[in-house]
């Protein structure tokens, strides 16, 4: 294990989920390795951002050998091996991620600029700042020499949720659980697929046996879950979100085992159908900071329709952004 710190950059980070995000990296979320934490705020938050890096100074994290804070992405991003791009602005009750398109859309074009600019050469870019699929399209798109495999959007949070909903169903342990994979948007329309999960070594839709369920309630819940949280919290989900941004860094950074894979929504290489461009979610394997969309997986009609309906939802929210000019 290298003992150079790890740079990661943070957005965002006086928000809710930076306020859970940044003590989960300093405290090894990511492994043993040493990090310095670079966070961008805008100019408002900067004073409330003072008052995070005091709490983290009082942690007296062992692995955290820095903390740099400002509103300049070039100064921030200079040198990232990690930017995890969170901040933008949350949907609130009753709104639709397409409200958030040209609201967030501009902050994506800048980072991107910046860190095509100033980060690392060896830069992984994760975006959990919704829209997360275009937004990390917009970054990708305005970052144009760093490769387009280094860009992802989470949807590790959406394969936590329904990994969750399938241990509860079963009885099984979320230990037990392998193979979930989430399709498409970071929204309403993903498609949450256990036709090749696995629970203990056995298929999970033989082991629930019972589609009624599925249909009716196990996708459901999984793709409106952050709707859900938001009714009931009101706000939107921030600990999960931080968890599974966590999750997402460490296994892209550092491998996923081999009997299992994790979604994460990358470039489309035309796979699965997957118009080739578009950020959408796919069952990938992980391996020295590189991913590879799992092949040869069946799809059924029932899955097809569903990968479609969220597919083109993608394609609609990237025609707007290019009528928008983010691209
Ligand atoms: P928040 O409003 O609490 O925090 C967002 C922060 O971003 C604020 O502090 C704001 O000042 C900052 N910000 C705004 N513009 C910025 C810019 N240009 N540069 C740097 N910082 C900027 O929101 P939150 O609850 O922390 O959520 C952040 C984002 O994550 C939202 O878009 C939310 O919808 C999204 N989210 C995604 C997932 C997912 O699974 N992909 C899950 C939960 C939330
Ligand atoms: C979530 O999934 O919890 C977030 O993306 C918040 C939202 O707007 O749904």
């Amino acid at each position: 294990m290298s003992t150079t710190p790890l740079k990661v950059a943070v957005t965002g980070a006086a928000g809710q989920i930076g306020y859970s995000l940044l003590f989960r990296l300093a405290s090894g979320a990511l492994g043993d390795r040493p990090i310095e934490l670079r966070l961008l705020e805008i100019e408002p938050a900067l004073k409330a951002l003072e008052g995070v890096v005091m709490e983290l100074d009082d942690c007296a994290f062992p692995l955290l050998s820095g903390v740099e804070i400002g509103a300049d992405p070039t100064k921030i991003f200079d040198g990232v091996n990690l930017a995890l791009l969170v901040g933008a602005r949350p949907r609130g009750p009753g709104m639709e991620r397409g409200d958030l398109l040209s609201a967030n859309g501009a902050i994506f074009t800048a980072q991107g600029k910046a860190l095509n600019e100033v980060a690392a050469d060896d830069v992984r870019i994760g975006v959990t700042g919704n829209p997360a699929n275009t937004n990390a399209l917009i970054a990708m798109t305005n970052a144009v020499d760093i490769p387009n495999e280094r860009f992802s959007a989470l949807t590790r949070l959406d394969h936590n949720r329904a990994i969750s909903q399938l241990a509860t169903k079963t009885g099984a342990s979320v230990n037990d659980i392998r193979k979930m994979t989430i399709w498409g948007n970071h929204s309403a329309t993903q498609y949450p697929d256990l036709f090749h999960a696995e629970i203990a070594g056995k298929n999970a839709a033989e082991v629930v046996n019972d589609q009624a369920w599925v249909e009716e309630f196990f996708i459901p819940t999984v793709a409106k879950r952050g709707a859900a949280i938001i009714d009931a919290r009101g706000a939107s989900s921030a600990a999960s979100a931080a968890s599974a941004t966590c999750n997402a860094a460490r296994d892209w950074l550092n491998g996923t085992p081999a009997d299992d894979w994790v979604s994460m929504a990358v470039v489309s290489d035309g796979s699965y159908g997957v118009p080739e461009g578009l950020i959408s979610s796919f069952p990938v394997t992980t391996k020295d900071g590189d991913w590879k969309i799992v092949q040869g997986l069946e799809i059924s009609e029932f899955s097809r329709g569903r990968i479609d309906a969220s597919v083109a939802e993608l394609a609609d929210e990237k025609a707007a952004v290019t009528e928008l000019g983010l691209i």
